[in-house]
């Protein structure tokens, strides 16, 4: 169906006009059986939700509103990484398609002229030991103009039509993100976490600069350093002690 580019990524696939969240959905295929590299997308959402338990504004037609079902044979722990890996592809998707040079912001925001074009919402089922499934969520702002955000999201947000001054097509755009994301996912199980960290380091915005963490224990400052094998940021502050947050419930802005 719509001419996809990839050989298993998306070859089960839900289109919808319009759902509450296509996780949300995704979750419960995920949960009734379906298999690795099923997609949900839909044309508008009504609830979908950003990280942090935020709404995230997902008006109809205008963006590419979509989950990704996988079933890695992984550890729990290494969830993370896909998330890394899901920007890293959309990342590259962006840049091919258009010629914008986007940015991530760790760990998963993209970035156009510095400002967020789109966001990645994962979640895991898992046992203590393995993991069940992994849905991958993205939002990616396409065609919105700047009246479709909300007063307090319109300084931090963005969209592709509003960087590229033209509309841009989103069914070429969304065929090379499956393509890019089925492609980056056979290289992290064939040869692990390291080509993904290297690309996501050179598209990162992170590193090398001033930040604050803000996790649900703390506030730490200091300078973002590095990304480990297993995908957390490494932090510097100032007394020179080296400090490791994962992904999961934490945030970051520049200091
Ligand atoms: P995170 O904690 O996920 O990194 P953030 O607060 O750093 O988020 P910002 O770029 O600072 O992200 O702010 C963007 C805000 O706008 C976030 O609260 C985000 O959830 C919200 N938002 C809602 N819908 C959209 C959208 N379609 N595009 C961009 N931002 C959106
Ligand atoms: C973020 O907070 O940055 C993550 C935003 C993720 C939004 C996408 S849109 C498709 C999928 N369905 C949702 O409800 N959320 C994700």
């Amino acid at each position: 169906a719509a001419g996809l580019t990839t050989s298993w990524l998306g070859r089960n696939l839900y289109y919808y006009d319009e759902v509450g969240s296509t996780n949300q959905v995704a979750k419960e295929l995920a949960d009734g059986g379906a298999p690795e590299g099923t997609v949900v997308i839909a044309e508008g959402q009504t609830g979908g939700r950003g990280r942090r338990g935020r709404s995230w504004l997902s008006p109809p037609h205008k963006g590419i509103w979509f989950s990704v079902i996988l079933r890695p044979r992984v550890a729990p722990a290494l969830a993370s990484q896909l998330t890394l890996l899901a920007a890293v592809a959309v990342t590259a998707a962006i840049r091919r398609h258009t010629g914008l040079p986007p940015g991530i912001k760790w760990p998963n925001d993209i970035l156009a002229g510095g400002r967020k074009v789109c966001g990645i919402l994962t979640e895991i089922k898992a046992e203590i030991d393995a993991l069940e499934y992994v849905v991958l969520g993205t939002g990616l702002n396409v065609n919105l103009e700047a009246g479709d955000f909300s007063p307090e999201v319109r300084p931090l947000a963005t969209s592709l039509f509003l960087e590229l001054g033209r509309p841009v097509a989103r069914l070429p755009l969304f065929r090379e993100i499956l393509y890019q994301l089925e492609k980056w996912y056979e290289r992290w199980q064939e040869e692990g976490f390291d080509p993904v960290r290297r690309a996501w380091k050179e598209a990162s915005v992170t590193l090398g600069r001033e930040v604050e963490v803000n996790s649900w224990r703390e506030v730490f400052r200091g300078v973002a350093v590095d990304i480990d094998a297993e995908g957390a940021l490494l932090v510097r502050g100032g007394g020179g002690e080296l400090r490791r947050f994962n992904s999961g419930e934490v945030s970051l802005r520049p200091a």
